[in-house]
């Protein structure tokens, strides 16, 4: 019999469950009222009485770690259960999706990439700006509206009824960014200045009161208007494709003399009219010009010496045409929807 108790305890020993019915059938076989351990006990009365202090102890011991055995065998199989009701095996486990970058952010790091490409280096420049290098050095007359209280977000203000070069805003263009650059380095410079603008605007599908802009600037001796017509000519192909033509219109900016706008040729309808363009075959895509006398030498520059062109894209206009994108709003309400389909490698 002590052989037997030897045995037995070697074999529960050597058991493992894998579910709830195995663990029962493992307590019916050894612990139940029929089970080898009740049968054993029912034997040991027939032990002779100098054998019973031993074996008595024996197959206590053994009953002792089979309830032990199963109450251990009991809590691995609860907390395995409880693993995988937390864990959804059925997901995929390679490759893990990667997130996408914002479609804003494409896009502005190919205009970077493509103006990089021609010797433009990139600056930046505060949000929170002074009325003097978002207007007053920007040749902006004192009474301009872009200054008004309906377009500018002041954050403090010297007088209510006049502006002044030290009142504080929020840039409401990255132009101010070209007076900063134009203070600190002489030409030539050849720079680009990404960075998020603000107006007062009431949001709508077209309009936001946070935007994105990428400005250009290059000075040096003898710029000319055809390098700015070239340079942009450079842009639009690589940004559009290469059949992309451009065309400038005469407009109007105080920092620049003369000012134009560019489209591009729409190439959704490859210039024949459609919706986008508004079947004109022609899409608008940024300001641009020659930088006024009266910026470079309110920087210091002598504009007897020094010439440049100076021009200004707004990133979300750019990520429309590219994307067919037409509500603003989806670029700021982070919809994993939308952003998700935005995967690149830029
Ligand atoms: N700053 C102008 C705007 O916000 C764009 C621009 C920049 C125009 C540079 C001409 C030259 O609309």
């Amino acid at each position: 019999m002590l052989q037997k108790v030897k045995d037995l305890s070697e074999e529960i020993s050597k058991i493992s469950v894998k579910s709830p019915e195995e663990l029962e059938s493992f307590r019916i076989k050894y612990l139940s009222k029929k089970g080898t351990i009740s049968v054993l006990f029912d034997d040991f009365r027939n032990v002779p009485a100098e054998d019973k202090k031993e074996l008595g102890q024996k197959l206590n011991l053994l009953k002792q770690s089979a309830l032990e055995k199963y109450n251990t065998l009991k809590e691995s199989l609860l907390s395995s259960e409880d693993l995988s009701e937390k864990t959804d095996l059925t997901r995929p486990s390679f490759p893990f999706t990667l997130g996408s970058r914002h479609p804003i952010s494409i896009v502005r790091n190919e205009i970077i990439d493509i103006f990089s490409r021609i010797g433009f280096t990139v600056e930046e420049g505060p949000e929170i700006e002074d009325d003097d290098h978002v207007f007053t050095k920007l040749n902006f007359a004192p009474e301009h509206p872009a200054r008004d209280m309906q377009d500018t977000f002041y954050i403090s203000r010297l007088s209510p009824e006049d502006s002044n070069p030290e009142d504080i805003l929020l840039r409401t263009h990255t132009s101010s960014v070209q007076i900063r650059v134009m203070q600190k380095q002489k030409p030539p410079i050849r720079a680009i200045f990404p960075g998020r603008v603000f107006r007062n605007e009431a949001i709508s599908a077209r309009a936001h009161c946070i935007f994105h802009q990428v400005e250009g600037l290059y000075i040096d001796e003898n710029v000319s208007f055809a390098d700015l017509k070239q340079t942009l000519l450079f842009f639009a192909r690589e940004m559009f494709g290469k059949e992309t033509e451009i065309r400038l219109r005469p407009s109007y900016f105080p920092f620049t003399e003369p000012s134009a706008e560019l489209d591009v040729s729409c190439k959704i309808c490859g210039g024949k009219g459609c919706n986008v363009c508004k079947h004109t075959g022609w899409l608008e895509i940024l300001g641009c010009g020659m930088v006024h006398p009266n910026v470079l030498e309110a920087c210091n520059i002598d504009s007897k010496k020094y010439t440049g062109f100076a021009f200004g894209m707004g990133i979300e206009r750019i990520t429309m045409l590219k994307y067919q994108v037409n509500d603003l709003r989806l670029y700021f309400e982070n919809d994993i929807r939308f952003l998700d389909q935005f995967k690149t490698s830029l």
